[in-house]
């Protein structure tokens, strides 16, 4: 059992569990409170010795990078050296990777705390899993990343000053929480992180307001459901206040025109006119509204007003400033500072389901043959791959027979393929392998690429050892796979040598562990 949250990365937010972000928001409160109160809160500053807390922005940033800046240096003493990562000067010009530039860095500290903005999506899972290996090799510290938002994907230190906001404004009451969610929902990475940062309370009700163009992706809108949150949509501000039933919060994002194509663009006006608020739309709101935003607003068109910013529905200058307390406090937890009252070592972990079945064997079976078959040769000793893509078409039974040889490299070993007709009538593919076993780890990769297929190894004869093998729950290290994400760290383009591992969810998406993006079964391979 462990207590502290040394070593720990942030790359999304749910690698803090619920307990752990209540924590968090009750010791920013205390911090806040007796900083109020003008109190000693020298127990909030990181003690451990020689710790380097990097910033690290290849994207452009305000907020997060000044308030981050300063929570470091509330920090800063004898034992934490602050460090502004200059990336425009630095390797990164010079085709350096993320693994090399930032494992050099966790050299210079015993102990290092990265927060990292880029454009690139799943930087800080990357870095938490190679730079580990790095520390590792060279008996240093495991480092902590934090993830200061990352592409369209998620911001969720923007989260957890977003939920501690509404908690204050709730009272910190976390049995209910109604509200909207304004703008961009396509490309607003931050309110993607509210899909799980509004976990926090017990029954969530979300109105989605954005024309179709900008609407939240549909697996985020599923994972609100499966949350159990009750979500509604409307396509502008004008149709969500015509009806009665209208949230306390409203959560407004910019349009993200720099991450926007070509087609997106040219309706502009029109997208930005169904989420901007109007003077006229002040007398339909209920009693008590407040309005947040992550910030920044454009300068000559916020879905925000200025006319707004005198009135008492404005939330989001408070929001913004509690960015400097919630991030002090989360350097605090990652600096050893703050320990947790519970065991933080509890991770969850799903139990992998057993993917390679052995199946009872008919002695005296021989291989796969049968009278009467065409095509198939008894084998003495080897494999037989059997129940290819069984149900599909000759041509799908086909290619995923290629997809098996090219992946497992059967191409220059004795060998034979075909399809034929089974007795329910369905097709099926085969390969039989003479001589040839194939080893546990070849079935594991045979379990990825063809699911549902049998494994039939044969010795002297007859059929020795038999298994059904079904899609396993994580599908990675095999080069052929590719996270169709462009911006994904793991894409080629980007010249990270890292390949993508997929995990699938209870609807049998293949999720990208980096990103986050969905994918069918199809699609992870780059066959
Ligand atoms: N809210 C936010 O991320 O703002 P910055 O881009 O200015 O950091």
């Amino acid at each position: 059992m462990r207590n502290d949250f040394l070593g720990r990365t942030l790359a999304v937010i749910e690698d803090l569990s619920v307990e752990e972000q209540m924590f968090l928001y009750e010791k920013t409160r205390e911090l806040k409170q007796k900083w109020h109160n003008g109190e000693d809160v020298s127990s909030f500053k990181i003690k451990k010795r020689n710790v380097g807390i990097y910033i690290v922005f290849v994207e452009p940033s305000t907020r997060t990078k000044e308030s981050f800046v300063n929570a470091a240096k509330f920090h800063s003493g004898p034992n934490v050296k602050v460090n502004v990562f200059s990336s425009e000067h630095s390797s990164f010009n010079k085709q350096e990777s993320y693994v090399d530039t930032f494992s050099m860095l966790t050299s210079y500290s015993d102990y290092s705390i990265f927060v990292v903005r880029t454009k690139l999506e799943g930087v800080c899972r990357l870095l938490e899993r190679k730079v580990s290996e790095f520390a590792a090799r060279n008996k240093i510290e495991v480092p902590s990343f934090i993830n200061a938002g990352d592409g369209k994907h998620e911001h969720p230190t923007q989260e957890l000053l977003d939920e501690y906001t509404f908690l204050e404004q709730n009272n910190f009451d976390t049995s209910f929480i109604h509200l909207a969610l304004v703008g961009d929902l396509l490309h607003g990475r931050t309110v993607h992180s509210k899909v799980n940062g509004l976990k926090i309370f017990k029954s969530v009700k979300v109105d989605l307001v954005a024309p179709e163009e900008l609407a939240m992706p549909d697996h985020y809108v599923e994972k609100m459901k499966e949350n159990g949150f009750e979500v509604r949509t409307f396509s502008s501000i004008e149709e969500y206040l015509k009806q009665e039933d209208v949230a306390k919060i409203w959560y407004f994002t910019r349009l993200q025109l720099e991450r926007m194509g070509e087609d997106i663009l040219e309706k502009v006006h029109k997208l930005r006119e169904a989420v901007t608020f109007k003077k006229e739309f002040l007398e339909r709101l209920p009693e008590g509204v407040k309005f947040y935003h992550p910030l920044p607003r454009h300068k000559l068109y916020p879905t925000i007003p200025n006319f707004l910013d005198h009135l008492s529905l404005n939330g989001w200058e408070t929001q913004a400033r509690n960015g400097y307390w919630v991030r002090i406090v989360l350097l605090s937890m990652f600096g050893g500072s703050i320990t947790a009252p519970f065991d933080t070592s509890k991770r969850n972990v799903e139990p992998e389901d057993d993917f390679i079945i052995p199946v009872p064997v008919v002695h005296g079976n021989k291989g796969v043959q049968k009278d009467g078959k065409r095509g198939i040769k008894p084998i003495d000793n080897g494999t037989v791959i059997d129940h290819i893509a069984k149900g599909k078409s000759p041509e799908e039974i086909y290619a995923t027979i290629l997809k098996i040889r090219k992946i497992l490299h059967l191409y220059d070993v004795d060998s034979a393929d075909g399809i034929f007709r089974s007795s329910d009538g369905n097709f099926k593919g085969y390969i039989s392998l003479p001589s040839r076993y194939l080893s546990k780890r070849e079935i594991k990769k045979l379990a990825a690429i063809s699911p549902n297929t049998t494994v039939n190894i044969i010795k002297n004869c007859s059929v020795a050892e038999k298994y059904r093998i079904k899609l396993p729950p994580t599908i990675y290290g095999f080069e052929e796979l590719r996270c169709k994400n462009e911006y994904c760290i793991t894409n080629p383009v980007h010249g990270e040598n890292v390949s993508p591992s997929f995990v699938r969810n209870k609807k049998g998406q293949f999720i990208c562990e980096y990103c986050e993006t969905p994918h069918s079964f199809e699609e992870i391979w780059s066959i």
